[in-house]
């Protein structure tokens, strides 16, 4: 049994009381690999903003749970000699058991999400609910996010078609009965990098894809019922067009391309969303590099010199999202 305590991680309930309270939001940022972490945790420290590391059961299979647990907890350390003690929260994402969430929590996870999301509200509940309760009695209490609202897109282990709206009538009874620290709600976002059809986009003069708004409304009506509840917002890649050119120009082809623009993402941020997941934007940065790299460099072969620039473009991009976009900087 390992304690996150020990690991020098926090888990997330006084972090979103002061989001909701400051009126920003934490980054929730995955990692698969050591250039993404080195990346994280550079960019948190630079803009001093706390930041949730998160791990989901592909990254888990990719990568190997032992591995990525030691990783996070050098992250803490890394951090502390970077010059900056920032408060790192270490999150399995997408959760779809009691077993896996339990796993994690026993080997060192201050935070979990269950995402019982894709059954039948009472199901979703009873699962929810058995999650908060194994979490909430550790000697260190773990917090649970729990989703109502389906977020469709590619994921490994938890995926939908089609995204559902989340019903602001049914909020107010899942958190009570369940005992989730935060909720993941579906307001119209979606995993990856084409996170609408182009049918339900218009285009720039540019001809650019143009995504239909996210729907606020819903959110206000969430937050109606549950004033002051920490919300999460999943699915929040801007998914910028230099990268998904620059993947293109060097041989990539990802037609259909059309993120969250940073302005609907600043408004949930000021809102009662106090968590904002990205992870697509931080492959998309990495990929262009990488293609640019060894297009331009065609005899290189160490991984650092491919790798490294690749780093250094995610360090810069989740600088720029933690100081423009969610307003986390200089909150730790
Ligand atoms: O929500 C999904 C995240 O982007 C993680 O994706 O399951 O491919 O690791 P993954
Ligand atoms: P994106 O695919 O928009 O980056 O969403 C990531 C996410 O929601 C992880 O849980
Ligand atoms: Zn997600």
């Amino acid at each position: 049994m390992i304690s996150y305590a020990e690991l020098g991680l926090v888990n997330t309930v006084e972090l979103f009381k002061k989001a909701v309270k400051g009126g920003y939001a934490l980054p929730g940022y995955n990692f698969n690999n050591l250039e993404q972490l080195q990346a994280i945790i550079q960019a948190c420290v630079q803009t001093k903003s706390p930041v949730i590391l998160q791990v989901s059961a592909g990254a888990r299979k990719y990568a190997n749970q032992h591995l990525l647990r030691y990783m996070a907890k050098g992250a803490v350390e890394y951090a502390r000699e970077l010059g900056c003690d920032i408060p790192i929260v270490l999150h399995l994402d997408h959760g779809d058991s009691f077993e896996i969430c339990k796993d994690c929590i026993e080997s060192g996870f201050s935070s979990v999400m269950i995402d019982g999301s894709h059954f039948p509200f009472d199901e979703n509940v009873a699962l929810t609910k058995k999650v908060c309760e194994f979490a909430h009695s550790r000697k260190d209490y773990v917090s649970v996010e729990g989703e109502l609202g389906v977020l469709a897109g590619v994921e490994d282990d938890v995926s939908s078609e089609h995204s559902h709206y989340t019903q602001p009538e049914e909020v107010e009874d899942f958190v009570k009965k369940t005992g989730v620290d935060s909720l993941a709600i579906s307001i119209g976002t979606s995993h990856g990098r084409a996170k609408f059809k182009p049918e339900q986009c218009t285009r720039d003069a540019n001809g650019l894809l143009v995504p239909p708004p996210l729907r606020f409304d819903i959110l206000e009506e969430i937050e109606k019922r549950i004033p002051g509840f920490p919300i999460v917002l999943h699915c929040s890649s801007s998914v910028p067009v230099e990268y998904v050119q620059m993947i293109e120009k060097y041989g990539g082809k990802l037609t259909g391309s059309v993120g969250i623009p940073e302005d609907q993402l600043r408004r949930a941020a000021k809102s009662a969303v106090c968590k904002i997941n990205i992870d697509s934007d931080g492959r998309l940065a990495m990929t262009a590099i990488i293609r640019k790299v060894l297009a331009e460099t065609p005899d290189e072969f160490d991984p650092r010199k491919i790798l490294g620039p690749a780093r250094d473009e995610l360090k810069k991009i989740y600088a720029h999202k933690n100081v423009t976009v969610l307003g986390s900087a200089q909150r730790a």
